[in-house]
């Protein structure tokens, strides 16, 4: 219950901001990693909102998740400059690769990294361009992947 009660904190704080719903998503995937299934309810009650629609913007977004992240989040840029570049085969190589182990791999809609693609993202901090699966393979071996 100490779930249910932090969830209701971030909720309270931000239910009367217009358009609550985002912002509270966001404070409490920051909080948490990801959306804790059991704060849908309680998200609906508090902002007068049906379950489904909470849930809707939950699976619409990619940026939410809906279980616990694993040990580090790698997210490859799906967007069109980095497919072009070899993105589409870097993210199967991706996907692959991290199959089973106890990384999360997240598809991210441009990184900015436009010209440098295939472009992508280790816990939200460390940007990497250029990617090869060669080079992917050495920033998993970094990151200790178990298999
Ligand atoms: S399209 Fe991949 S970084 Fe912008």
């Amino acid at each position: 219950m100490e779930t249910l009660g932090a969830v209701l904190r971030i909720v309270a704080a931000k239910q009367t901001v217009p358009g609550a719903l985002l912002p509270i998503l966001h404070e409490i995937q920051e909080e948490f990693g990801y959306i804790p299934p059991e704060s849908v309810p309680l998200i609906a009650r508090e902002l007068n909102l049906s379950r489904a629609e909470v849930h809707g913007v939950i699976t619409y977004y990619h940026h939410f998740r809906q279980a616990p992240p694993g040990r580090h989040v790698v997210r490859v840029c799906c967007a069109e400059a980095c497919q072009a570049v070899g993105g589409e085969a870097l993210a199967e190589h991706a996907r692959v690769r991290l199959e089973g182990s106890d990384l999360t791999l997240e598809p991210v809609y441009c990184l900015g990294l436009c010209a440098m693609g295939p472009a992508l993202q280790i816990d939200e901090r460390t940007l990497h361009a250029h990617v090869t699966p060669e080079k992917f393979d050495a920033l998993i071996d970094a990151l200790g992947a178990d298999r």
